[in-house]
């Protein structure tokens, strides 16, 4: 069976590099016509071409956008409309982790900024997602959202504490949400475990490239296993999943953490 998103318009954030890289790519690669946001216009339109030439024809638009800001939400989601006429498919992915230490020494700016980006970015994008093309009032109501959340929002990662309590929070609105959007958006997350990206490069580098991890599936994550969780969410064949959370980890959690 074949996965095709032919006739589909995505909307990824942090789209510059790494999993949401990965996952634009794969949703051209099935024939969806993609934005692509992050802070940086520089790595946004080189991922945009590095798209382009794994998928030659791929349509995609690089649009700078702080994923907390939400006039940058607004517009991020009105240029997909005026683009390609419609938004199907809303991946929030971009997310920051700026204090790495216990939960009880984190500072008041480092607590907000997480929450800001990890949380409230996604809920805010989300409603412009709804608002302007996936909602009852819209021209073509429907659609889905998938939230990047992490392993770390299901179980103790110290020092992930505040960044695993925003990732468990937005599995918690990713529930709620799909409850409130149902029938017409299904809105559902994915947990990765430790995928090797320039996020998590402080948990992987210096380890050998066959090194072997401590858990079931013994290797390191590529951001196309994300992907292709994120392509399978998307699809057609995911129409009776809603509210749900895709763990994506190696079997890093059954065999007792990451
Ligand atoms: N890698 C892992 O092991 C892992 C594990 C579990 C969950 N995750 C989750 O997977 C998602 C993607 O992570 P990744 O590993 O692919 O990270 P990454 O390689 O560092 O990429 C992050 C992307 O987000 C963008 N970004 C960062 N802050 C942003 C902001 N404030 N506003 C808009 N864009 C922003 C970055 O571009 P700019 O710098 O241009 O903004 C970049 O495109 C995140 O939600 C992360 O929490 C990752």
């Amino acid at each position: 069976m074949d996965i095709r998103l032919d006739g589909k318009v995505a909307l990824v954030t942090g789209g510059s590099r790494g999993i949401g890289q990965a996952i634009a790519a794969t949703y051209a690669e099935c024939g969806a016509r993609v934005v692509i946001t992050s802070r940086k216009i520089e790595g946004l339109e080189r991922s945009a071409e590095e798209i382009r030439s794994r998928v030659p024809g791929a349509e995609v638009v690089p649009f700078a956008a702080h994923a907390g800001d939400p006039q940058a939400a607004r517009d991020a989601v009105a240029l997909a409309v005026d683009t390609f006429g419609t938004l199907d498919i809303l991946v929030n992915n971009a997310a920051t982790n700026p204090h790495f230490g216990n939960v009880v020494g984190v500072d008041v700016p480092r607590f907000d900024k997480t929450v800001e980006v990890n949380l409230r970015g996604p809920l805010v994008w989300t409603q412009e997602a709804w608002g302007q093309a996936m909602g009852p009032d819209t021209a073509h109501p429907g659609g889905c959202v998938i939230n990047l959340s992490s392993v770390s929002g299901l179980q103790f990662n110290d020092p992930l504490g505040v960044y695993g309590m925003t990732k468990a929070a937005l599995i918690h609105q990713t529930k709620h949400l799909a409850g409130e959007l149902a029938p017409a958006v299904r809105v559902n997350a994915i947990a990765p475990g430790l995928v090797k990206t320039e996020f998590a490069r402080s948990l992987w580098e210096g380890a050998a490239p066959d090194a072997k991890y401590p858990w079931a599936l013994e290797r390191l994550g590529d951001p196309q296993d994300i992907a292709n969780a994120a392509l399978f969410l998307a699809s057609d064949l995911a129409s009776w999943i809603t509210g749900e959370v895709l763990v994506v980890d190696g079997g890093a959690m059954i065999k007792g953490g990451i």
